[in-house]
């Protein structure tokens, strides 16, 4: 029996494979590398020393994923595959509900057809909006302010439903707060296209000296230092979260929503300076206006996943730092410059 993981080259998508890999698990991986890369792939039997199926599908086509589902004996789903970027999302909107909900319907009609009854599906802290208050409780109200999160929003509807209508499926839905952080070997880390728009990326490029300054996005939210608040997560402690709740589908629960987080909340000004002594260098930062759309403060309470997957976020924000600065630090370019001599090959 397999798992299937869309977008697995992406970003928690990698780290997530490496730990099923490490459980013991056959893993096949689907992805179209529209925001990912294949050395990915490579890197990732190099850390394990395992292999697994790779099929270069673009999960919006129905027919090519079925070959996925008719070569393989998948018993769960983790569905990474989506396009992530909100301020894009606000540009490219049509793009984004194409994307996002089309290939999560393909997936689910499949699921149906091959009978697979475990799915898990990457949420986001998102669709609680601008939260009244924090710690943000699972059963908050839930609200989306832009089309990536009304796709997370709309897909997480469709989950509640299609589980009213068949109480044999097991479902997933995993909330994640900011996740940072890379594999402890240095080898896959975050590679976001272009300028990044998350603080993380951001702080590295500034650091490894491809951009010259950070703009801190306000300074007068009511918080401890005036800088906004959210919920760091290595994103190792993420990946083990995804293993805990495939366990979890395995007790036959029907459908379960968690927050995965630390539960711990640090401002923007709080990371660049831990972000500062992993890597023993002056950020540079200066303070600008609000960025549009963001909330003051955002952190999880971590209760319910404590309780019920048994899982709770180890690393904290030092390693977080240490590990995002060593992907940097010996990848400056991401997989770009490794990709042309290491790259083999990639089966389709
Ligand atoms: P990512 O972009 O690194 O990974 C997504 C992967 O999916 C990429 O490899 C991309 O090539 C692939 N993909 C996208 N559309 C595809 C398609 N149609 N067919 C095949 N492959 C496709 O993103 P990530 O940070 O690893 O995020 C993974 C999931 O977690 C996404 O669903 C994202 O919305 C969600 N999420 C991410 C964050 C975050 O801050 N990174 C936070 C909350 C939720
Ligand atoms: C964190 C803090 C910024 C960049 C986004 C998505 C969310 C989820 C995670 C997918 C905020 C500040 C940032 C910069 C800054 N993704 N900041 N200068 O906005 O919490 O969440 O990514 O689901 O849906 O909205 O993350 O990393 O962009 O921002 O000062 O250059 O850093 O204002 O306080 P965010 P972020």
């Amino acid at each position: 029996m397999s798992v299937l993981v869309t977008g697995g080259a992406g970003y928690i998508g990698s780290h997530t494979v490496i730990e099923l890999l490490e459980e013991g698990k056959e893993v096949v991986i689907v992805d179209n590398f529209s925001n990912s890369n294949p050395i990915v792939l490579d890197r990732i039997r190099e850390i394990t020393n395992e292999d697994f199926k790779f099929y270069k599908v673009d999960t919006t086509n129905s027919d090519e994923l079925e070959v996925v589902f008719k070569e393989n004996n998948i018993d769960s789903i983790i569905h990474f595959a989506a396009y992530k970027a909100v301020g894009e999302s606000v540009a490219k909107p049509l793009e984004y509900y194409t994307n996002n909900i089309g290939n999560t319907l393909n997936i689910l009609n499949l699921m149906r057809k091959y009978n697979v009854k475990n799915f898990v599906f990457s949420s986001s802290a998102t669709v609680y909006g601008d939260p009244h208050s924090c710690p943000i409780f699972e059963n908050f109200p839930l609200s989306a302010t832009n089309p990536y999160g009304a796709t997370k929003l709309m897909i997480e509807d469709m989950l509640r439903d299609i589980c009213k209508d068949n109480d044999s499926l097991n479902i997933a839905i995993l909330r994640y707060f900011n996740p940072i952080g890379a594999h402890i070997s240095g080898l896959i880390g975050e590679e976001p296209n272009g300028i990044p728009n998350n603080l993380m990326p951001y702080i590295t490029k500034v650091a490894v000296g491809k951009l010259k300054e950070l703009s801190v996005f306000g300074g007068d939210y009511n918080t401890h230092d005036g800088t906004g608040v959210r919920d760091y997560i290595h994103v190792v402690d993420l990946a083990r979260g995804h293993i805990k709740a495939l366990e979890k589908l395995n007790t036959n629960c029907g459908l379960v929503t968690y927050n995965l987080g630390t539960g711990n909340g640090y401002s923007v000004l709080d990371l660049i300076k831990a972000f500062s002594e992993a890597c023993g260098k002056e950020i540079p930062y200066k303070i600008v206006d609000r960025r549009p759309g963001d909330i003051a403060m955002c952190y999880a309470s971590t209760s319910n996943a404590n309780k019920e997957l048994g899982w709770k976020a180890e690393f904290g924000i030092k390693e977080m730092c240490e590990d995002s600065w060593r992907w940097q630090s010996n990848n400056p370019d991401g997989y770009t410059t490794a990709y042309i001599d290491e790259v083999t090959s990639v089966a389709e």
